[in-house]
């Protein structure tokens, strides 16, 4: 019998994404020419994907075993912040100055790290709270699948 692969947590599943995307834009920040364009390809790639599967799958998730308020605030709040980070992504082009490119890349990364700091802090706790261990699995395998799909 094959070993079937050790079902992994939505939560966990972000928590990598997360880890990924800080190393790459860590990088972002000291990088110049080619080594930059290629850096923010993948930043790019790895956002989009990353914020389309939570936004398919683990935020509406969430928002429907949310009960208080302020957990359904933070919904929001994450939504109108991936729609900042598409906003953003496009401004960095070609035609920047290295120091335009430097400090846009040093505004996305302040960005995405508040996001992510804000999910790994307040999101993330509160949805292990209101999602139980078999729920929490099932949404990271749908996301596991949805990512192989989106090509991430
Ligand atoms: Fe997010
Ligand atoms: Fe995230």
């Amino acid at each position: 019998m094959a070993a079937k692969k050790k079902p992994t947590d939505a939560i966990a599943l972000l928590k990598q994404d997360h880890e990924k995307v800080r190393g790459l834009l860590g990088q972002l920040e000291s990088a110049s020419g080619a080594r930059r364009a290629k850096l923010l390809t993948q930043v790019e790639q790895e956002l989009k994907i990353h914020t389309q599967v939570e936004e398919e799958i683990f935020y509406p998730a969430y928002r429907e075993a949310a009960r208080k308020k302020e957990d359904k605030k933070l919904y929001f709040e994450a939504v109108q912040e991936h729609h900042v980070v598409d906003l953003v992504m496009p401004e960095m082009n070609d035609g920047d100055t290295p120091e335009e490119l430097k400090a846009k890349a040093k505004v996305l990364k302040d960005l995405v790290e508040h996001h992510a700091g804000e999910e790994e802090k307040e999101m993330f706790p509160r949805a292990r709270k209101a999602l139980d261990r078999d729920e929490l699995r099932e949404l990271g395998e749908r996301i596991e699948m949805r990512k192989e799909e989106l090509g991430g």
